[in-house]
C-alpha cells in the first residue's frame, strides 16, 4: 500500500462537510491527510462553522482558500468536488490534467457535454475516479444486487414522494447569484436540473446497479403552477419516468415534491422473471415459489415469502470514501462500486428524462442523446 493519501475538498456545503467528516475519520486511521479546503464563501471555511458538522476538525494544518488554483498548489493526490452541479468551471479538468484523482459529486454536471469532457479527461489522465453514489454501499442495495445476480431482470418501480419543504439546508450563497434567497437551490429547476436530476439520479443509479445499464428513457412531468412558486421553488410537482434497460427490462421512477403537505413516503419493487424483491423495514424480502410445479393448490404467502439475510447498516459516506482511498492506495479501481466512466449512464438517463419531457414524451435513445446533432442543444452548457 502507498502512504497516506493527501486529499482536498472543494465545496464545504452540505455534501462537502459530510465528506470531510468521513475523511477526518480516515485521517485518524492514518489513511488520508486533509491538506486543503476550498469554498467560494470565506465563511464556509471558518473552523467554528465546520466544527458544527465535523466536531474533531482542526484547521491547524489545513490550507483553506477561496481560490481553486491554491488547492492544486498544495499537491493533493485526490480532490473531492462538492459544488452545485451548474457551477463547474473547468476545475475537474484542471485537477485531472494535473494527475489528481477525482471524487465528483452527482450529478457530475447539468450538461452532458461538460460531463463527457470531464470523463474523457479522466480517462486520458488515467486517474482513479468515482462519483457520489454512496447508496450502492448500503447493505440492502448490496443484498438486492446479490439476489439479482444471474437472474433475468424484468421490471423495477420506485416511488419517492417527498415534500418541497423537506429539502436539506444548503450553504451556497445563491441569493448573490440570482437564486433562491434561502440557499435551497435543490428546489429550483435552473440550479438543480429538476428533482429527477438532483435526487432521482440516486434511484436511477441503484436501478442500474440491480438491473443493468439503461438504453432509453421516456418521461412526462407535471409543471408547478406559476402562482404556487415561492422563492424560486419552481421544480415540477411530479415526474413519471420510464427507463428501458439494455437487457429488455423496463423501470419506472415516479417522484413528487408537493408543497404544504409535510409527508413523505415511498415504495420499491425489483422483479426478475419468477420473483419479486421488496424492502420491508431493514429487511430485503423475496417472493417466489420454489416447490414442485405446478403446485396442488395456491401456495400461501408464507410459502412464497423468503426474507434474505441482510448485513447491518453501514455508514455509506465512510464506505464510499474508504473504497476510493483504498483504490488510490492500491492503484486498483475494482475496490469501488462505480467510477466516473461507469456513472455516465446514470447521468445520461436523468438528463435524457428532461429532454423527453421537453420534447413531449419522445423516447430518447441514450446513445443518440450523447452523440447526435439533433440533441446538441440539450447537451451544451447554458449560462443563465
Ligand atoms: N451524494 C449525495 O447523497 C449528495 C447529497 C447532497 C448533495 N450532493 C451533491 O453535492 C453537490 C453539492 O451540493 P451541496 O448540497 O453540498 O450544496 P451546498 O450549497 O450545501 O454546498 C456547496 C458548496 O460549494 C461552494 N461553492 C460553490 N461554488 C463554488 C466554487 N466554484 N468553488 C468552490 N466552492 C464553491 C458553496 O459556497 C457551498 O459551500 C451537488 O452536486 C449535490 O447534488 C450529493
Amino acid at each position: 500500500m502507498a502512504d497516506t493519501v493527501r486529499v482536498a475538498v472543494v465545496g464545504l456545503g452540505q455534501r462537502g462537510l459530510q465528506h470531510l467528516k468521513a475523511l477526518w475519520t480516515l485521517q485518524g486511521r492514518g489513511e488520508v491527510r486533509v491538506v486543503a479546503l476550498c469554498d467560494a464563501s470565506e465563511g464556509n471555511l471558518a473552523q467554528d462553522k465546520i466544527r458544527k458538522f465535523v466536531p474533531d476538525y482542526d484547521a491547524t494544518e489545513v490550507h483553506t482558500t477561496t481560490v481553486f488554483s491554491e488547492v492544486i498548489y498544495r499537491s493533493p493526490e485526490a480532490i473531492y468536488f462538492a459544488i452545485p452541479p451548474g457551477l463547474h468551471d473547468g476545475q475537474v479538468l484542471e485537477a485531472t490534467r494535473a494527475g489528481i484523482h477525482i471524487f465528483a459529486e452527482k450529478p457530475m454536471s447539468l450538461f452532458l457535454d461538460e460531463a463527457k469532457e470531464q470523463a474523457e479527461a479522466i480517462q486520458e489522465a488515467g486517474v482513479i475516479s468515482t462519483c457520489g453514489f454512496q447508496r450502492r454501499y448500503e447493505a440492502q442495495s448490496l443484498t438486492v444486487r446479490d439476489v439479482m445476480a444471474g437472474k433475468r431482470p424484468v421490471t423495477t418501480t420506485c416511488v419517492v414522494d417527498g415534500s418541497l419543504e423537506a429539502h436539506s439546508v444548503k450553504h451556497t450563497d445563491t441569493a448573490s447569484m440570482g437564486g433562491p434567497s434561502d440557499r435551497v437551490w435543490a428546489k429550483n429547476f435552473e440550479w438543480s436540473g429538476s428533482t429527477i436530476v438532483e435526487a432521482g439520479i440516486h434511484q436511477t443509479d441503484l436501478m442500474r446497479f440491480w438491473m443493468g445499464d439503461i438504453s432509453w428513457v421516456q418521461a412526462a412531468y407535471v409543471p408547478r403552477e406559476e402562482d404556487d412558486i415561492e422563492d424560486g421553488g419552481d421544480n415540477p410537482y411530479a415526474y413519471a419516468v420510464t427507463y428501458g434497460f439494455e437487457n429488455g427490462a423496463v423501470g419506472n421512477l415516479l417522484m413528487s415534491r408537493l408543497r404544504k403537505v409535510y409527508h413523505s413516503d415511498g415504495y420499491l419493487t425489483v422483479m426478475w422473471d419468477h420473483g419479486h424483491l421488496k424492502l420491508e423495514g431493514e429487511d430485503v424480502v423475496a417472493y417466489y415459489y420454489d416447490g414442485p410445479y405446478p403446485p396442488e393448490g395456491t401456495p400461501s404467502k408464507d410459502e412464497v415469502r423468503h426474507p434474505v439475510p441482510t448485513p447491518p447498516r453501514v455508514d455509506t459516506n465512510l464506505a464510499i470514501s474508504s473504497a476510493f482511498v483504498e483504490s488510490i492506495r492500491s492503484k486498483d479501481e475494482s475496490k469501488m462500486l462505480s467510477t466516473y466512466a461507469s456513472s455516465m449512464n446514470s447521468l445520461a438517463a436523468v438528463l435524457g428524462a428532461n429532454v423527453s419531457h421537453l420534447r413531449g414524451g419522445e423516447r430518447i435513445d441514450l446513445t443518440a442523446f450523447s452523440e447526435d446533432d439533433a440533441y446538441a442543444p440539450y447537451r451544451q452548457k447554458r449560462t443563465p
